[in-house]
């Protein structure tokens, strides 16, 4: 089952993986439907990807905004969750308002998302999901990540029973060249950061949003995987 001329609705498809997914959509003859808070950067995005894109403003943390930009968006064959914010902190320090916004947007953006789409996906398309390795991998001051993580992990194989034929996988992308959520570091400090994603991952070295990109093409065209979270970590697990 290909991407020609199917239509792909991207959360957090104004950035890193999210907009790399979008431009694999649109390369294999897909359609997109890019949706995130920043007008200016999804015009950007859209613009570069041509007329099969298209762009709806809208907070995932906001059920009614997130709602009407679905809502616009027809039959929708397949969804993609990539929107996310960041939060890092020791856990005993991080006050319990700053993980229930992170979760609003990591979690219940994604939950959001999916009842929203859900009575519009087509038979035979599908949902993606996403996770990240701080699930698996346990990491001093990310608590957060790893729970949210494991909210959306637990999600996905009841999901993928209750909304078959519709299949729903999950993408669990490891240290990737990309924000992850979280603001641009200073040049110093972002050349350490991808030092140490080097040393930590099998691979030795930080991955690339098109490598995450590919294997969210293959859980979206692959028509016999349903219920799966797919690591794409470079082994950092
Ligand atoms: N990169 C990594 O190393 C890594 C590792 C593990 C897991 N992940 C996961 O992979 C997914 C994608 O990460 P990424 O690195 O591509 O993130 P990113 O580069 O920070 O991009 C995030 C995108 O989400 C949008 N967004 C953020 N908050 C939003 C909100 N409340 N409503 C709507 N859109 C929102 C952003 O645009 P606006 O801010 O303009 O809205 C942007 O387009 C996330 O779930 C992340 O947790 C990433």
């Amino acid at each position: 089952m290909t991407l020609a001329g199917r239509r792909v609705v991207i959360t957090g498809g104004s950035g890193g993986i999210g907009a790399t997914i979008a431009q694999e959509v649109v390369d294999r003859g897909g359609t997109v439907l890019l949706v995130g808070r920043t007008e200016s950067r999804l015009k950007d995005v859209a613009v570069a990807l041509g007329p099969a894109a298209a762009y709806a403003v809208a907070d995932v943390t906001d059920g009614a905004e997130l709602t009407a930009a679905l809502a616009g968006a027809g039959t929708i064959d397949h969804l993609v969750t990539a929107a996310a914010g960041g939060l890092a902190g020791p856990f005993a320090q991080l006050p319990e308002d700053d993980v229930r916004d992170f979760f609003e947007t990591k979690f219940w953006g994604q939950y959001r998302a999916v009842r929203a789409a859900l009575p519009r996906l087509a038979p035979d398309g599908s949902v993606l999901l996403f996770s990240g390795f701080l699930f698996r991998k346990p990491a001093a001051g990310l608590s957060a990540f790893a729970a949210v993580n494991g909210a959306i992990e637990g999600l996905v194989k009841v999901l993928a029973v209750e909304a078959a034929p519709v299949r729903v996988n999950a993408l669990s992308p490891g240290r990737i060249d990309t924000l992850g959520g979280g603001e641009p570091m200073p040049v110093g400090a972002r050349r350490e950061y991808v030092a140490m994603a080097g040393t930590e991952a099998v691979l030795g070295r930080i991955g690339t949003a098109a490598e995450a990109a590919h294997a969210a093409v293959f859980l979206l065209e692959n028509g016999y995987t349903t219920g799966v979270t797919l690591d794409v970590d470079g082994g950092l697990r």
